[in-house]
């Protein structure tokens, strides 16, 4: 019998106003709160504020989207200088917010950020020289960073992306509210919904996947593909948001455990070359790469097809035109990549350390 192993230590709080747990969460200790420039006029800034008292030393609100190596040194070095001595980072935002706050919850070994930027560069696991509690408070229903150990940094003058993980950058906590993403508009709600599909999916089609993962990652699935074309509708439902940001819970419990495949090995190209937010990057292919997933392994095909209601045959026909209804295009051309370089692309991509985990890479 195959012997697995399913290890997730955050602590999840889910539900609507779960957020008011958050003194409890932090107990007696002290908080930077880390979050977005919008975060002050939707009132987050003054609900934790209110929450916590004197406990919050401070507000960094301006987080960038997907953070760069260039500003992350920038904003290390003022973190440490105005915030070192607090004990714990909330993070309230989307995955660029999260991630950012995992970069700055640790201390490279010795020096400073220069000496962490290289270690993240060569990818290499480190014991860091200091180490600040997370609590983790998505405001999107997708990225899952609340439970996963990882931050996506990107190095745009070297045209690469890389990837935080250690022991120490596990959230301690995530509080998962989701009145929190009713402000979300359209298009990001429809991206980071996307996004946590491709978190499911890819927990599926990955040699990394146990039974705990499948289960998490089939409902999470159903529950995304059932709700989003509805979400994208009705913003304001309260119903439909709660669903989505249980859809991406699940998801990043699932993925947490499996890491990602091909899909967001492709992304990462399309979002540095191409410029296409990640939503869409890790999404617009998975009719593709389930097509080259169905067939590769019995018990892989057995996972995916509870996923879907139709043959599985005729499931990437099927999850192209749920795409396309969401007017997602599923063609490498719609984001300037031509047929030629697509099939460059996906090769290379599947040589890459996401792509590794794809059970199509290798075979058997
Ligand atoms: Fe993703």
């Amino acid at each position: 019998m195959l012997r697995w192993t399913f290890h997730n230590p955050v602590e999840v709080t889910f539900g609507e106003d779960a957020l008011d747990r958050l003194p409890a969460v932090l107990g007696a200790r002290t908080a930077a709160l880390v979050t977005f420039p919008e975060a002050s006029a939707l009132g987050y800034v003054a609900r934790v504020s209110r929450l916590l008292g004197p406990a919050l030393a401070g507000v960094v609100d301006d987080i960038a989207p997907n953070p760069d190596v260039a500003e992350l040194s920038r904003l290390h070095a003022r973190f440490r200088h105005e915030f070192g001595h607090c004990d714990a980072i909330v993070a309230l935002g989307g995955g660029s917010v999260l991630d950012t706050a995992k970069v700055l919850s640790v201390d490279a070994p010795t020096g400073g950020f220069p000496e962490l930027a290289r270690l993240l560069a060569k990818g290499v696991a480190f014991v860091p020289g200091g180490v600040k509690a997370l609590i983790a408070i998505p405001t999107t229903a997708g990225t899952g960073s609340e439970v996963t150990p990882w931050a996506t940094v990107w190095d745009r003058e070297a045209g690469r992306k890389y990837s935080l993980h250690l022991r120490e950058t596990w959230p301690e906590a995530a509080i998962v509210d989701p009145r929190l993403s009713a402000s979300a508009p359209r298009a990001l709600t429809l991206q980071s919904g996307l996004d946590a599909l491709s978190h499911s999916l890819e927990a599926i089609w990955n040699v990394n996947a146990n039974p705990v993962s499948d289960s998490l990652a089939v409902s999470a699935a159903r529950r995304m593909r059932a709700t989003l074309p509805d979400l994208v509708e009705k913003l304001d439902d309260s119903r439909l948001r709660s669903e989505a940001a249980l859809a991406a819970l699940e998801a990043g419990l699932a993925f947490s455990n499996t890491r990602t495949a091909l899909a967001h090995s492709i992304s990462y190209e399309m979002t540095l070359r191409h410029g296409v937010p990640h939503g869409i990057a890790c999404s617009f292919t998975l009719p593709l790469v389930l097509g080259r997933a169905i067939g590769t392994r019995p018990d892989r095909d057995a996972v995916l097809a509870r996923v879907f209601d139709v043959p599985l045959a005729r499931a990437p026909d099927e999850l192209a035109a749920w795409l396309e209804r969401l007017q997602v295009s599923t063609e490498f051309t719609s984001y300037g990549v031509t047929a030629e370089e697509s099939r460059v692309l996906v090769e290379s991509a599947l040589a890459g350390p996401r792509g590794r985990n794809f059970i199509g890479a290798t075979p058997g």
